[in-house]
C-alpha cells in the first residue's frame, strides 16, 4: 500500500511481478499514487534478490517481496509459492512487469483473464528476446510495444494495447529499446487503468474493451 493513498478496502488490488528495473512498475505505481488508476498496489513481487527495482517499491513503501527462483528445485515448486504469496494479497489484477520467467500452465490458468504482460514488440511479431534487433536485423521500419492478456502460449494471448515507434536510420538496439520503453510507461498504466475500472475484460481468448472486441493488434497508439 503506498504511504500516502488512503486505504479504502473497496479499490481492486493489484500484485505487480519483476524481474529487473522495475520502471514500468514505477510507471503504475505513480499513475496509482497520483489518482489517474483507482486502486492499490497490494504488493510488488520480485524473483531476484538484487533488482533495482526491489528498492523502487521499498522507496515507494509498497509491500515488497523477494522469492529468489534459484531456491526452488523445480519450477514447480517456485511458481506453487509465488501463486501462494500472490494469493494472499488476494489480486483482482496480477502485472507482469519484465518478469522473466517462464510460468507454468498450472500458474497461468489459475491467473487468467486477470494477468497482464508488457513486451517489447508488436506481437505476435518477435516472441521471445533481443526484440530490437531482431525488428532492426529483419529491415523492419516500425517497432514498438504491446500489453497482452497471458495466457499459456508464451507471449500469445490476446492483444490490449501496442505503441508503434519507428525505426530511425542509425538505430541501434540501445535507441531504440530506449524509445520503446518510453512507451511502455505509458501504455501500461492505460491498459492497467481500464482494467480496473472494469472496462477491460478476457472472453474466449479475445480481450473487449468497453464490451466490443479490440482489433487481434490491440489498439494502436502511433508515436513520432
Ligand atoms: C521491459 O522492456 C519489458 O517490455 C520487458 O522487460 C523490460 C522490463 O523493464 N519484458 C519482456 O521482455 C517480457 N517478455 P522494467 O523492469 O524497467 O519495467
Amino acid at each position: 500500500m503506498l504511504a500516502d493513498a488512503p486505504s479504502d478496502s473497496l479499490r481492486p488490488r493489484i500484485v505487480i511481478l519483476i524481474s529487473g528495473s522495475g520502471s514500468n512498475m514505477v510507471a503504475i505505481a505513480d499513475a496509482v499514487r497520483n489518482g489517474d488508476i483507482d486502486a492499490d498496489i497490494a504488493a510488488v513481487v520480485c524473483n531476484k534478490p538484487n533488482a533495482a527495482g526491489v528498492q523502487k517499491a521499498k522507496d515507494r513503501d509498497i509491500n515488497t517481496q523477494v522469492i529468489n527462483h534459484q531456491e526452488f528445485a523445480s519450477r514447480e515448486d517456485f511458481d506453487l509459492a509465488l501463486m501462494q504469496a500472490i494469493d494472499q494479497e488476494e489480486p483482482d489484477l496480477v502485472v507482469l512487469a519484465g518478469f522473466m520467467r517462464i510460468l507454468t500452465p498450472a500458474f497461468v490458468q489459475h491467473y487468467e483473464g486477470r494477468m497482464l504482460n508488457i513486451h517489447p514488440s508488436l506481437l505476435p511479431k518477435y516472441q521471445g528476446l533481443n526484440t530490437h534487433q531482431r525488428a532492426l536485423d529483419a529491415g523492419d521500419s516500425e517497432h514498438g510495444v504491446t500489453v497482452h492478456f497471458v495466457t499459456e502460449e508464451l507471449d500469445g494471448g490476446p492483444n490490449v494495447i501496442q505503441a508503434l515507434v519507428p525505426i530511425h536510420d542509425g538505430d541501434d538496439a540501445d535507441s531504440l529499446q530506449h524509445r520503446v520503453h518510453q512507451q511502455e510507461h505509458i501504455i501500461y498504466p492505460i491498459a492497467v487503468k481500464w482494467f480496473v475500472e472494469g472496462r477491460l475484460r478476457m472472453q474466449n481468448k479475445l480481450a473487449l474493451l468497453d464490451g466490443k472486441h479490440l482489433p487481434m493488434t490491440g489498439l494502436a497508439l502511433q508515436t513520432s
